[in-house]
């Protein structure tokens, strides 16, 4: 379809602001969206280098949604009006949505993380869950075991404290057993796991490392999931594979944290069937333009 067809007067326009932007999914993921469901409305990728003008420029204009990415999940928060109980527990936002007070700031990683289990049938209640790494991105995947109700939850960090600092921020909002310690703790665990990988270590372009030296934990894990999208295989992926499972890679939770981001916008729930429909689509749409 083209552009002058469908924008008007009326078309609503949203936008991601971060820093760089050039490579972002997140307007095909969002256009898509908005197509798909049939909201009049536009989403646009801005590069940004000061968050609190850009918000406070955004807010004027009477833009009605934003997503935040990378540097400015952390420092947009106090330029704000509210934050929800999530984004609180995460430390981070990466969804604004305008309020006739201000913006209010969520954090749709979660949802995204949800989703991507929950389509496979998988459930994190009364598992044992083990999160691998202590950055941004673990946050989200501890707050999710939690707030799932995991039976236990690991976090595994080369830097134990910084796995403790998760723990302790997160404990403020969600409750649950939470077991911090190094790579050599995988060797202790007498249960079956699922296992969440949230450390850069495979990230980037012709990349192939990974941060599990020994792969013999993969013997007791059922489900494996590494957060990375980029590339959509890495090392680690690959070694689980090895141990026949079936990783799940971070694309289904870009897109589905997107939506959540829509949904949020736009006041409106995207039913399941429909979601699950545009996760097939946009995950094709990405491996072409790889
Ligand atoms: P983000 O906020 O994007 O998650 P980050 O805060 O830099 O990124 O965190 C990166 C994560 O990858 C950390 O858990 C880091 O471990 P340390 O806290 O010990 O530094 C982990 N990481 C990075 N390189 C690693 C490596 N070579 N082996 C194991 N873990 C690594």
């Amino acid at each position: 379809m083209d552009i002058a067809d469908h924008i008007n007067g009326k078309t609503k326009t949203f936008m991601l602001f971060g820093n760089p932007v050039e490579h972002s999914f997140s307007p095909v993921l969002q256009n898509t969206i908005a197509k798909t469901v049939g909201i009049n409305s536009v989403y646009t990728a801005v590069k940004v280098d000061d968050i609190g003008e850009a918000v406070k420029g955004a807010y004027a204009l009477g833009i009605k949604g934003i997503n935040v990415t990378v540097p400015y999940k952390q420092e947009v928060m106090k330029h704000l009006c509210g934050i929800d109980k999530t984004a609180q527990a995460i430390g981070a936002v990466n969804t604004l949505k305008y309020t006739d007070k201000g913006y209010y700031g969520y954090n749709t990683d979660i949802f995204g993380l949800r989703l991507s289990l929950k389509t496979r049938g998988i459930y994190l209640k009364n598992k044992t869950v083990v999160i691998l790494g202590a950055g941004g991105a673990a946050k989200a995947a501890v707050a999710l075991s939690l707030s799932e109700g995991a039976k236990i939850t690991y976090i595994i960090n080369r830097t134990v404290e910084k796995a403790q600092a998760i723990k302790e921020s997160v404990l403020k909002y969600f409750e649950g057993e939470v077991i911090c310690g190094d790579y050599d703790v995988l060797d202790s665990i007498d249960r079956e796991i699922i296992m969440i990988q949230t450390t850069s270590v495979g990230m980037g372009e012709g990349v192939w490392e990974s941060p599990l030296k020994n792969t013999e934990v993969f013997k007791k894990t059922r489900v494996f999931m590494d957060i990375v999208y980029n590339p959509l295989k890495t090392k680690i992926m690959a070694d689980a594979e090895s141990y026949g499972l079936v990783p799940i890679n971070g694309l289904d939770m870009l897109i589905y944290q997107g939506m959540a981001s829509f949904e949020i916008w736009n006041d409106m729930e995207i039913d399941i069937v429909t979601k699950v429909d545009l996760r097939d689509m946009l995950v094709s749409f990405y491996e072409r333009g790889r």
